[in-house]
């Protein structure tokens, strides 16, 4: 009953150096851009890393714990402005606009038979520097991206968590049927 893309999609380590078609990275884009967003705002910006030489330097900026991700031939980096977003009950919707379109990218990722890993560890100050990304805008996510690769070439402490299952809360704790 559950789209097969939502329960295949899974943050994975392993990524093969098999390249991404062009292609493919141009329906990915498309993808996040038919995202819905408050008052069709459309918060997001995506910056696309595909380039070894830019690639390598913005692998300068991930995270110990992100390492894995400089297998990844493709990092689309996700950057918005904080007033971006709708103004509706004082809430960053820019957030949601970004997640929503990051959710059709990871999804559509999936159906072209990739892998999309999102990512928040990483230096912001480094990947603006390389980039050029304006001042004002910040970023959110990094989505790593390529066909998923081997797990046993990853390290032990890689393998174990590409190993884990995925798990989520019970609907029962989440779910209030009319009232809370
Ligand atoms: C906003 C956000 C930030 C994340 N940051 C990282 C990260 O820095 N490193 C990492 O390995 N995974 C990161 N993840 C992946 C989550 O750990 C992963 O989505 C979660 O454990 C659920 O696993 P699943 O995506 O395989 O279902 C991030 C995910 C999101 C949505």
């Amino acid at each position: 009953m559950i789209l097969e893309e939502i329960m295949k999609r899974h943050s994975g380590r392993a990524f093969s150096n098999k390249p991404v078609s062009d292609e493919m990275v141009t329906s990915i884009l498309e993808a996040g851009r038919w995202a819905p967003s408050c008052s069709n705002k459309q918060a997001w910006n995506f910056i696309v890393l595909r380039d070894k030489e830019v690639l390598s330097e913005a692998h300068e900026a991930l995270s110990g714990g992100n390492a894995y991700g400089k297998a990844a031939p493709v990092i689309i980096i996700v950057a918005a402005k904080e007033d971006g977003g709708c103004s509706a009950h004082n809430l960053p919707y820019f957030m949601m606009d970004v997640g929503l379109a990051v959710e059709n990218m990871l999804l559509q990722i999936v159906h072209l038979g990739l892998m999309g890993h999102p990512i928040a560890g990483w230096n912001e100050a480094q990947l603006k520097e390389i980039t050029g990304i304006p001042k004002e805008y910040r970023i959110v996510t990094l989505i790593l991206i390529g066909y998923e690769g081997d797990i046993s070439l990853l390290d032990e402490v890689d393998q174990a968590k590409a190993n884990r299952p995925r798990i989520r809360r019970e609907l029962s704790e989440i779910v209030h049927w009319e009232k809370w």
